[in-house]
């Protein structure tokens, strides 16, 4: 039994150049892959199914069971290849695990590659990293190149006979290529935007061979798995969403930072550890699991932060970045800002994402800039309902969030905007007393 606030996804951050594979394997990296190549790659499925995780990239899929959908046919001519595709992409706002984890431990998540597609059988792997994240991209790399030097990668590696390459790829820098169906197609050369599932990435993912796409955070957490069991995991966390998880924690508090706790701890524990409100200044609102998140208030400060506790009070567990605002932060104006950021980033394949984040940054900006009226807070309702669930992919729905959930907990601070207008005429106005003194 381990005690809950031991670090284990990030133990190794703190060590001398952490990053190289001497200090990684001086802390026992890589004895997980020498045991995994020993075991035949179902009992690996089995174990990770066994562990209960879930997905770190924001859907909480069970792993091992997205594994599993892998079809494992013979492998004779006409056979397709399987691959695994690792999502680094990172660009949920809010959300700093996954870059911090490839800067600081880049070998736990090549390890887990290796464990992984040797589970899956795939004997290739790409690890598409978002552009912009320049230094973990030549980070990663040069990982890679250190275990191709060892015999970690390559031909018949540690004398296996599993062959395994790792292509590291650097994305243009867009959220929706963190979108796993748009991610295929930005790795294919092609623009990113998301696919019409079904068929799902396990049966026909990058050109059009089976794939699974995990997040950096869920295969780093694989070599942990395999070295320590799968009880040993479920001693962590709890029993649906078991085990350690990066929170980054960010916003309004004495430290803001990557903070590694079990599952199921809630923001009360995460900002005694963060040192507190920055300044005392009483905390006002915060997402859970990024801006793509139903938001929270001060009441939910006891909801346990997995992945049943965030979605029984309304919310999800989503990338656990936890954004934190002070009193001194306007709803409306934190809403306006996350709503043009999901405007700029609508890939624009579907009408209701395209749109309707057009209309809402438009609704909002009149807001904030106290031109709105009583009106436009049920259009902008009648708006969201006409995205969530209406959209291509999970974007849309996103975009919804913080504008539903700050209406329903904040609705006053809207009002008091609308009830707060300068006496400044309108454009509507203005054109009409320009028109009535022609
Ligand atoms: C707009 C959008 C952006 C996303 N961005 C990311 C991302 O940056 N990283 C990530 O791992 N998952 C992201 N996802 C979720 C992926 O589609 C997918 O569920 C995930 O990579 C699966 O990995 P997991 O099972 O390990 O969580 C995004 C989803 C959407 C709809």
């Amino acid at each position: 039994m381990t005690d809950p606030l031991t670090p284990v996804l990030t133990r190794n951050w703190r060590a001398e150049r952490s990053w190289s594979l001497a200090a990684y394997e001086q802390a026992g990296g890589y004895r997980a892959l020498r045991h995994a190549l020993t075991a035949h790659p179902d009992q690996i499925i089995a174990l990770v199914k066994d562990s209960g995780l879930r997905g770190r990239g924001g859907a909480g899929f069970p792993t091992g069971m997205k594994w599993s959908f892998i079809p494992q046919g013979p492998d004779g001519p006409g056979a397709k290849p399987k691959y695994l595709v690792v999502n680094a992409d990172e660009g949920e706002p809010g959300t700093c695990k996954d870059i911090p984890t490839m800067m600081a431990d880049p070998h736990s998540l090549i390890e887990g590659c290796i464990i992984t597609c040797y589970a899956i059988r795939a004997n290739f792997c790409a690890i598409y990293v978002r552009g912009e994240a320049l230094h973990p991209i030549r980070r990663v790399r040069h990982a890679v190149e250190e275990a191709y030097a060892k015999g970690y990668l390559g031909k018949d590696i540690l004398g296996s006979g599993f062959d395994l390459d790792i292509v590291v790829h650097a994305g243009a820098g867009a959220y929706i290529c963190g979108e796993e169906t748009a991610l295929l197609d930005s790795l294919e050369g092609k623009r990113g935007q998301p696919r019409l599932k079904p068929p799902f990435p396990a049966t026909s993912g990058l050109y059009a061979s089976p794939t699974v796409v995990n997040n950096v955070e869920t295969i780093a957490s694989v070599p942990h798995i395999v070295a320590g069991g799968s009880e040993w995991f479920r001693s962590m966390g709890t029993e649906q969403s078991p085990g350690p998880k990066i929170y980054s924690i960010s916003g309004h508090v004495e430290r803001p930072g990557q903070y590694e706790a079990p599952l199921g701890i809630t923001l009360r524990e995460l900002l005694d550890m963060a040192g507190g409100m920055k300044d005392g200044i009483p905390l006002k609102f915060w997402t859970p699991g990024g801006s793509s998140t139903p938001l929270f208030t001060a009441e939910h400060l006891d909801v346990p932060l997995d992945f049943e506790g965030a979605a029984a009070a309304g919310s999800m567990l989503g990338t656990t970045a936890v954004q934190v605002f002070n009193e001194t932060v306007s709803v409306p104006w934190a809403v306006m800002k996350w709503t043009e950021f999901y405007k700029h980033e609508s890939c624009g394949k579907c009408t209701p994402c395209r749109e309707g984040t057009y209309w809402l940054v438009q609704i909002l900006e009149r807001m904030v800039h106290g031109q709105g009226t009583e009106e436009d807070i049920d259009t902008m309702l009648d708006i969201c309902d006409n995205i969530l669930g209406r959209s291509f992919c999970a974007l849309g729905d996103g975009a919804t969030s913080p504008i539903t959930s700050a209406i329903k907990y904040f609705r006053h601070e809207f009002l008091d905007l609308i009830a707060a207008q300068p006496a400044v005429a309108r454009p509507e106005q203005l054109a009409e007393l320009s028109g009535a003194s022609a």
